[in-house]
């Protein structure tokens, strides 16, 4: 489906079913850093809204809701100027309505002299952003109108090493992020999904046995040295082990450690509409293999992205008759996990209090 043509009706974003609504009063990953040039407007779609994000001529992010409350044009297509005062504006590109990347209209030119019109107090939603290690994240809270800071920074990652990401992709998965995120921690799809990389299906597969611990917001795969059938981690050499993490919204990530080297493979889920997800893969790394083995790396994620998103598309031939889903002990624990910190980061947002994190800590087995 090309972009213009997807109207989904927006479901509450408080419903805490799976596979419906948004977390919201959070943080997502929305642009690296290199990909916002300084006086370049770009349109992004994000949790079922257009949202411009932008950086000004002093090298601020911002973002805005990229539509223009005059009669609707999107802000991106129009440009970033600079008031009088020097301060950046969005100026729209059919009547040239000018906003203040804090949301604020600075100028209604078809005004004339005295025809008073408080433009100041026209708005358009103001996203706050935050740049923090290479990446820019984009807080989506509750109130539309939301006008303050954040409470709390964006996440802050280990091993964010080698000055800058070594490999970056995405892609857009035609899911709903409930079930990217599932997809994400599916410990038992990987003989049948992404069979060349790991020993063959069923002949290679072994008994596992891997500690959890609830983690901030989530829930950690202790460190532990990875199987070594695994083609990846044998490439490393020396004696890896790994942690994986995962975080509500939608972060997942992998912590290698081989002797004083490291690699960080983190993958972000950023909802763009009710049923499509971006899917943001970054490694960063200072391990001598990634770089000599750089192009093959990059293939190797592409292919493992488009393996995933060939196999949501299938599932989705089936979620299209919205069965109920049987999810088993142990496979499925962290999908359960899932959808319980989702319910109550929700019900925690909505009744003002901290949030519990519901995971206890356990064992889980598997054959894979
Ligand atoms: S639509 Fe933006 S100024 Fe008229
Ligand atoms: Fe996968």
């Amino acid at each position: 489906m090309p972009d213009g043509e997807i109207k989904t009706a927006k479901a509450p974003a408080s419903d805490a079913r799976f596979g419906r609504g948004f977390l919201l009063d959070i943080w997502y990953f929305a642009a690296l850093s290199s990909d916002l040039k300084p006086g370049k407007l770009q349109r992004y779609e994000i949790l079922g809204e257009p949202v411009l994000l932008g950086r000004d001529r002093q090298g601020r992010t911002y973002g805005l809701r990229d539509i223009c409350p005059h009669r609707a044009a999107p802000l991106s297509a129009g440009k970033l100027v600079a008031e009088t005062d020097g301060t950046p504006s969005v100026e729209c590109p059919y009547h040239g309505w000018r906003f203040r990347t804090d949301g604020a209209c600075s100028a209604v030119p078809s005004l004339v002299a005295d025809q008073a019109m408080d433009v100041s107090k026209i708005r358009v939603r103001r996203y706050p952003t935050a740049e923090s290690q290479g990446m820019v994240w984009i807080w989506v809270s509750s109130d539309p109108r939301f006008s303050g800071e954040p409470p709390e920074p964006p996440p802050v990652f280990e091993g964010v090493v080698g000055g800058g990401p070594k490999f970056v992709d995405h892609m857009d998965f035609e899911a709903h992020v409930d079930h990217a995120a599932v997809g994400l921690m599916d410990p038992t799809h990987a003989p049948y999904v992404h069979g060349q990389w790991w020993s063959r299906k069923a002949k290679g597969q072994h008994d596992k046995a891997k500690a959890f611990e609830p983690a901030e917001r989530g829930f950690v795969m202790t460190r532990h040295p990875p199987s070594k059938s695994n083609r990846l981690y044998r490439l490393l050499g020396g004696d890896p082990l790994t942690e994986i993490t995962f975080r509500i919204p939608g972060l997942r990530w992998e912590h290698v450690l081989v002797g004083r080297r490291q690699v960080l493979a983190l993958t972000c889920l950023t909802p763009v509409t009710e049923t499509r997800t971006r899917i943001t893969q970054i490694v960063w790394t200072d391990h001598w293999v990634a770089n000599l083995l750089r192009p093959w790396f990059k293939r190797m994620i592409r292919v493992f992205l488009h393996q995933d998103g060939d196999m949501v598309n299938l599932q989705n031939e089936g979620l299209k008759y919205d069965p109920s889903l049987l999810w088993i002990d142990d496979a499925d624990r962290q999908a359960k996990w899932y959808q319980q910190l989702k319910r109550e980061w929700m019900a925690s947002r909505r009744e003002g209090r901290d949030f519990v994190n519901p995971v206890e800590a356990a064992t889980l087995r598997w054959r894979s």
